[in-house]
C-alpha cells in the first residue's frame, strides 16, 4: 500500500447524489483486489482530517485507472464531488482484504447488492470473468428508489441475469434484494449451490447471511465501519466475529472488509 496524489480524468454525476470518479492510477489499478478499499483524502490541507474509505468500483489496468463510485452523504464526499478533471485526489491503498475469488466455475455465482453497496461488486464480477473464466449467474441489486439504483447498465453488460427490487415499486419488485434471494433459493433447480457475495448496508447483509446460513451456503460480505486510520492502528472500526465458542473483536479495515458471514457476530 502507498499513498499516491493522482490526477482526476473524469467525474460524472452517475444517479441521485452519486458520482463516479476516475483516477490515473497505473500502479495502483495492478494492485487492487476487489472488495479492497482505499482511503481518500476529500478535502485540501487534511480538513476533514480523517480520510475517507471508498471500494474500488473498477481497476483497469490496461487502461491505468481505477474507478471509484460513491454517494455524497456527508461534508467529505461534498468535497471529493466537487474536484474536477485537472486537479488530483489523494489515496491511500489498496487496503483491507478483498473477496476471495472461486477457484473454478462449477459453482452459480450470485452477486447482492443493497443501494452504493453495489460499487465493489462490479469489481468483482469483472475479476471473476477475466481470472477464473466464469460469467456471474445472478446480479440482484435493491434500492430505495429507481433513481437510487447504481450501476445497472454496467451489470447488464456482465452477466444476462439481473433482478431488481426498491423500496418503493419503482423498478423491479417492490420489497428488498433480500426477498429476490429467498425467492431464487426457492425456485432454483441447481443441484449445485451457489456462491453468495452481499455488500450493502448492515441490516441487508445481517438478512442475507441469515438466509446464506440457514441454507449452508458459502457467503462473503464486505462490511461498513467508520473508519479512522484505516490500517489497523486505532482500533475505531471493530466489529465482531466468532471465536471458536466464544467472539472477539477484530479490526474491519485489517482483517476485513470482508468476512465469511458465517464468522460475524450479527
Ligand atoms: C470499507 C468501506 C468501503 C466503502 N465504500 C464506499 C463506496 O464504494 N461508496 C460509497 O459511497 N461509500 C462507501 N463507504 C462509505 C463511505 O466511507 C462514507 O459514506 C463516507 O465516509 C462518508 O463521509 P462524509 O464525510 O461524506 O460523511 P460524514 O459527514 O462523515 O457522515 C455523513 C453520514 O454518513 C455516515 N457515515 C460516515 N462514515 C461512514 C462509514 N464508514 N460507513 C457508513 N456510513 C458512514 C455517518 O454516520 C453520517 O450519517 C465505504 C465505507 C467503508 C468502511
Ligand atoms: S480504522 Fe483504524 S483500526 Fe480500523
Amino acid at each position: 500500500m502507498s499513498i499516491y496524489n493522482l490526477p482526476i480524468i473524469s467525474q460524472e454525476e452517475a444517479g441521485r447524489r452519486t458520482h463516479k470518479l476516475v483516477l490515473r492510477a497505473p500502479e495502483l489499478a495492478g494492485a487492487c483486489a476487489p472488495g479492497q478499499f482505499v482511503h481518500v483524502l476529500c478535502g485540501t490541507y487534511h480538513d476533514p482530517l480523517l480520510r475517507r474509505p471508498i471500494s474500488v468500483h473498477n481497476a483497469d489496468v490496461k487502461e491505468g485507472t481505477i474507478t471509484l463510485l460513491y454517494e455524497v452523504k456527508g461534508r467529505g464526499t461534498a468535497l471529493l464531488a466537487a474536484k474536477r478533471p485537472g486537479e488530483y485526489a489523494n489515496v491511500f491503498g489498496p487496503l483491507g482484504q478483498g473477496f476471495k475469488l472461486p477457484n473454478t466455475c462449477g459453482s452459480p455465482i450470485l452477486l447482492l447488492g443493497g443501494g452504493i453497496g453495489s460499487a465493489p461488486l462490479y469489481f468483482l464480477a469483472r475479476r471473476i470473468s477475466e481470472t477464473v473464466g466464469c460469467q456471474t449467474s445472478t446480479f440482484m441489486l435493491g434500492a430505495q428508489n429507481c433513481d437510487s439504483m447504481v450501476c445497472r447498465e454496467e451489470f447488464a453488460a456482465l452477466g444476462p441475469d439481473i433482478r431488481l427490487a426498491t423500496d418503493d415499486g419503482s423498478l423491479g419488485c417492490r420489497g428488498f434484494v433480500t426477498e429476490l434471494f429467498a425467492e431464487y433459493l426457492a425456485s432454483s433447480e441447481s443441484s449445485t449451490p451457489p456462491l453468495v457475495y452481499a455488500c450493502g448496508p448492515t441490516p441487508m447483509l445481517k438478512a442475507v447471511a441469515l438466509i446464506a446460513n440457514k441454507h449452508n451456503l458459502p457467503c462473503q460480505v464486505s462490511l461498513e465501519a467508520k473508519m479512522a486510520c484505516g490500517v489497523g492502528a486505532c482500533m475505531s472500526c471493530v466489529v465482531r466475529v466468532k471465536d471458536g465458542g466464544g467472539e472477539k473483536y477484530v479490526r474491519c479495515c485489517k482483517e476485513g472488509p470482508v468476512f465469511d458471514a458465517k464468522e460475524v457476530v450479527w
